[in-house]
């Protein structure tokens, strides 16, 4: 598996925290920043992550901001993008199973680094289930293909 991840300024620590897990899982990542911790604009970052997966240059896409929300409503405008915001392992393991969410999004001011951590890993490690869900999954792509 090939992961992109990124943050804004709000950010950079379970950045680095989740970089750690995985070097630790042996999972491959490209980070896309951002470099600094003087303000940035989430979009620059969520975008080009999820442009990644939607490409699939990428299998998925993890970002972080101080609450998730900014980048969570900035990747899910990329076609074919499902990214979740999660603050709990139940919904962590659930996304996976139910919504094969592909990109992961997460709040430094919401939560912690080591809840950070539990969460990736819950998440980067969980199977799409499928069946119920495919009929679902599929009404969301016909309604992304009309636009
Ligand atoms: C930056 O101040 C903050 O707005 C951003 O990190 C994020 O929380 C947006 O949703």
């Amino acid at each position: 598996m090939k992961v992109a991840i990124a943050s804004d300024h709000g950010g950079i620590r379970i950045r680095e925290e989740i970089k750690k897990l995985m070097d630790e899982m042996g999972i491959e990542y490209i980070d896309l920043g951002c470099e600094c911790e003087t303000s940035v604009d989430y979009p620059d970052y969520a975008i080009p992550v999820a442009e990644k997966v939607a490409k699939g240059e990428v299998d998925r896409g993890i970002l972080i901001c101080g609450t998730g929300i900014g980048m969570s409503i900035a990747a899910n405008k990329v076609k074919g993008v499902r990214c979740a915001l999660v603050h709990d392992v139940f919904s962590a393991r659930a996304t996976r199973e139910h919504n094969d969410s592909n990109v992961l999004a997460m709040g430094e001011r919401v939560i912690g680094p080591g809840l950070a951590r539990e969460i990736a890993k819950v998440w980067l490690t969980t199977e799409y289930e499928g069946g119920r869900h495919e009929n679902r999954l599929k009404k969301i792509a016909e309604y992304e293909n009309k636009q």
